[in-house]
């Protein structure tokens, strides 16, 4: 059974990437070769490759190694059980126990390194094909349609990637994404994340793919990018692996709904009948979150609350960091357009976070504010059954902190602070559309679609139209930056000011869900906003816009699942309870930091699983 192995004295040649199926899963072979032999295998065939630190392999080294690698793995299975490539040290033998050993794992092939200087592979799963040795990629289903383009490093360009060259079989379309082996990456001081897979929300610019912002209309007009988006750069030179690129509503806009998703459809919320809406405008990512075990972490977007309704919905931990926090050199979004990642733990919440935010030189504060502010107005008229997880919760942090809430009305602090009668809503009802008119992403795109096509691009809700073409008054901007300074000094003040031992003097807290807390459908009618319920009470600042107008951080929180009998299955159903916890400008860390600390201490859950159900 033994195959010994030459290297081709010669280049043979490439094979182009292709599909193979081992024991009913499917992999991915990229055409490069990390090791270039004719096999003269008609088929490519499963090989495991491992070096073996002694001259003779025993067969409990081997068996604990195998062991240890199908427990860290999802992409080396039994099935790569079947071939063997030994590498070692000069004159490598097998123990002879390791024989009988490799007949119980079903081994038909052994190929061994011709000698100790090929040592070069990385252990794991591999293919042989007649070009040589290719690394096996898994195949996973994106059942919830979360991913609009799955992706996979350009053999050719370092910084480059590209659009995965195989689709999916499932039913509905469903795109399949490549995972590498965990087994090829060994997390390094300089390389934290090394193989950490993420999905990255399709609005960052990664060099060798197109951008789709969620609308066709745009993916047709440019051609693939020829620079990564800073963040996103940063997190692969980190060691991230980008495994695809995750859908979002058009341009980011706050379209939750089916209808509101023309161009690529709506992703499905894997929690309880998967019926209900995955928020925007990261819904993707948020979903993918949700739905994988295969996946570390997503990257998304936030700029009216398009980290959090993801984050909320979908039941995912999220953060809607400091203004600034992260090199989001693209924001075409304006003024309020920050990045923030998704987690299902806190520990990786932290450990991703950890790096995507470690440009700016943050502080990491592990002392905590003395102080809870609660907003009563942002938990009244709620579905109580959505509240009680949350305000379990409160009365964790409480006892936690060791520290009383302080119960607040956000317009009685600001007639104190101000002087006037005027509620915040009313006061800063041009705040938001001011500063986001002097953003110029939509108009500019669409006079280069004109120029291309020579007639107007569809978007969503069909807002083509001359109109939108003209720059806003630059005086508006002016006012709406003006007002945002008032804001901010109001806000800072009231709510959350800076503490040198604490970062933050106060934690802000209330619950987010778009819908009063009840179950929110994908079909439901187009808006959020549920007259007299969430995301306010008549009179008061949408919570969702609080952290946006004060440029500071803000964490969703899963604490617990909510019952409900889902109008479509007619069943009982769970669907996630979130908490939103503010904190000072630039305390994301302490933010991530006291989640964990929370759920430690106390012995809460420390994440949550995928699919229909959280816990
Ligand atoms: C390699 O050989 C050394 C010396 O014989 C032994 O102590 C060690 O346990 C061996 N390593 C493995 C993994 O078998
Ligand atoms: C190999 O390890 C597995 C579990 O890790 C164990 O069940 C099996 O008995 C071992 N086989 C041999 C031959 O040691
Ligand atoms: C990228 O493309 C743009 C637009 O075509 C061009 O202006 C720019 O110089 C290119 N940058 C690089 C780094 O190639
Ligand atoms: C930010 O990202 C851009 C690429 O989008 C890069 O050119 C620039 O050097 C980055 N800046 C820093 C400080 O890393
Ligand atoms: C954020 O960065 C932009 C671009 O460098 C700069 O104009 C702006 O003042 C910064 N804002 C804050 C709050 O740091
Ligand atoms: C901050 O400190 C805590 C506690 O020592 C640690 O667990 C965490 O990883 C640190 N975070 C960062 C961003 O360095
Ligand atoms: C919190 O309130 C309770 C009930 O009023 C009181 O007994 C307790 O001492 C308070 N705790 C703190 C830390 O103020
Ligand atoms: C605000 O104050 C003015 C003058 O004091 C008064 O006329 C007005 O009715 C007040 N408005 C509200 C909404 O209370
Ligand atoms: C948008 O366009 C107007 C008019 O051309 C210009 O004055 C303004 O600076 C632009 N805004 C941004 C953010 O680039
Ligand atoms: C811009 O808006 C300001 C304030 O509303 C107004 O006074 C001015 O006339 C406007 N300018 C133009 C060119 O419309």
């Amino acid at each position: 059974m033994h195959v010994f192995l030459l290297l081709a004295a010669f280049p043979v040649c490439a094979l182009a990437s292709s599909v193979a199926t081992v024991l009913d899963v499917q992999y991915y072979i990229p055409s490069k070769t990390e090791l270039a032999h004719d096999f003269d295998a008609k088929e490519p065939f499963p090989v495991t490759v491992i070096t073996s630190p002694n001259a003779t392999l025993t067969a409990s080294c081997l068996n604990s190694t195998i062991s240890d690698y199908l427990a860290r793995d999802d992409v080396l299975t039994k099935g790569f059980l079947s071939a063997f490539y030994f590498q070692g040290p000069e004159d490598l033998t097998l123990a002879p126990e390791t024989e009988s050993l490799l007949q119980t794992f079903g081994t038909t092939r052994v190929l061994w390194a011709p000698s100790q200087d090929t040592v070069t592979l990385a252990d794991g799963p591999y293919f042989a094909t007649g070009s040589g040795l290719h690394r096996a990629w898994r195949l996973y289903d994106d059942h919830t349609n979360s991913f609009v383009l799955p992706t996979i490093p350009s053999p050719t360009d370092v910084d480059a990637y590209e659009d995965l060259p195989v689709r999916g079989t499932g039913l509905s379309g469903d795109m399949s994404i490549a995972v590498p082996s965990r087994l090829f990456y060994k997390p390094t001081p300089e390389k934290p994340l090394a193989g950490v897979r993420i999905g990255v929300k399709d609005q960052y610019a990664i060099k060798g793919l197109i951008t789709t912002y969620g609308s066709r209309a745009y993916a047709s007009t440019y051609p693939p990018s020829n620079v990564t988006s800073g963040v996103i750069q940063h997190l692969i030179d980190m060691g991230a692996v980008v495994v695809g690129k995750t859908k979002l509503s058009v341009f980011a806009n706050a379209w939750l709904s089916i209808a509101e998703w023309p161009d690529y459809s709506l992703p499905f919320n894997p929690r309880g009948d998967s019926y209900l809406v995955p928020g925007a405008s990261s819904a993707g990512s948020g979903a993918a979150m949700a739905a994988y075990d295969w996946l570390d972490s997503t990257i998304g977007e936030d700029t009216g609350g398009s980290m959090r309704f993801p984050a909320a919905q979908n039941g995912v931990y999220g953060i809607r960091s400091t203004k600034n926090s992260t090199n989001n050199t693209a924001t075409p979004f304006g003024p309020f357009d920050v990045a923030g990642h998704f987690a299902r733990d806190v520990d990786s919440f932290n450990s991703v976070g950890a790096v995507m935010y470690s440009q700016v030189g943050y502080k990491n504060y592990t002392k905590f504010p003395r102080k809870i502010i609660y907003p009563q107005e942002y938990w009244a008229n709620i579905n109580p059954d959505y509240t009680a997880p949350c305000e379990e919760y409160v009365q964790n942090l409480e006892a936690f902190l060791g520290v009383n809430r302080t119960v607040v009305d956000s317009n009685a602090l600001w007639y104190e602070y101000s002087g006037q009668n005027t509620s915040l809503v009313d006061y800063f009802a041009n705040l938001v559309p001011y500063v986001s008119g002097t953003n110029n992403f939509t108009r500019a795109f669409k006079k280069d679609y004109i120029a291309k096509f020579n007639r107007y691009p569809y978007v969503a809700l069909n807002s083509a139209g001359s109109a939108s073409l003209a720059p806003q008054n630059s005086t508006l901007g002016e006012i709406g930056f003006a007002l945002q300074s008032e804001f901010q000094a109001f806000y800072r003040h009231a709510f959350l000011p800076a503490n040198e031992e604490t970062c933050s003097e106060t934690l802000v807290v209330f619950p987010f869900n778009g819908n009063g807390g009840n179950p929110w459908y994908r079909d439901d009618p187009a808006t959020y906003t549920v007259e007299g319920r969430a995301p306010a009470l008549p009179g008061y600042i949408s919570w969702n816009l609080l952290s946006v107008m004060n440029e500071s951080p803000e964490v969703a929180v899963p604490v617990g699942a909510v019952e409900y009998t889902s109008r479509v299955s007619l069943v009982g159903k769970e669907y996630p309870a979130t908490l939103e916890i503010q904190g000072a400008v630039g305390c994301d860390f302490m933010l991530m930091n006291l989640v964990r600390e929370v759920a430690y201490t106390l012995g809460l859950p420390k994440g949550v699983k995928t699919g229909r159900r959280m816990y």
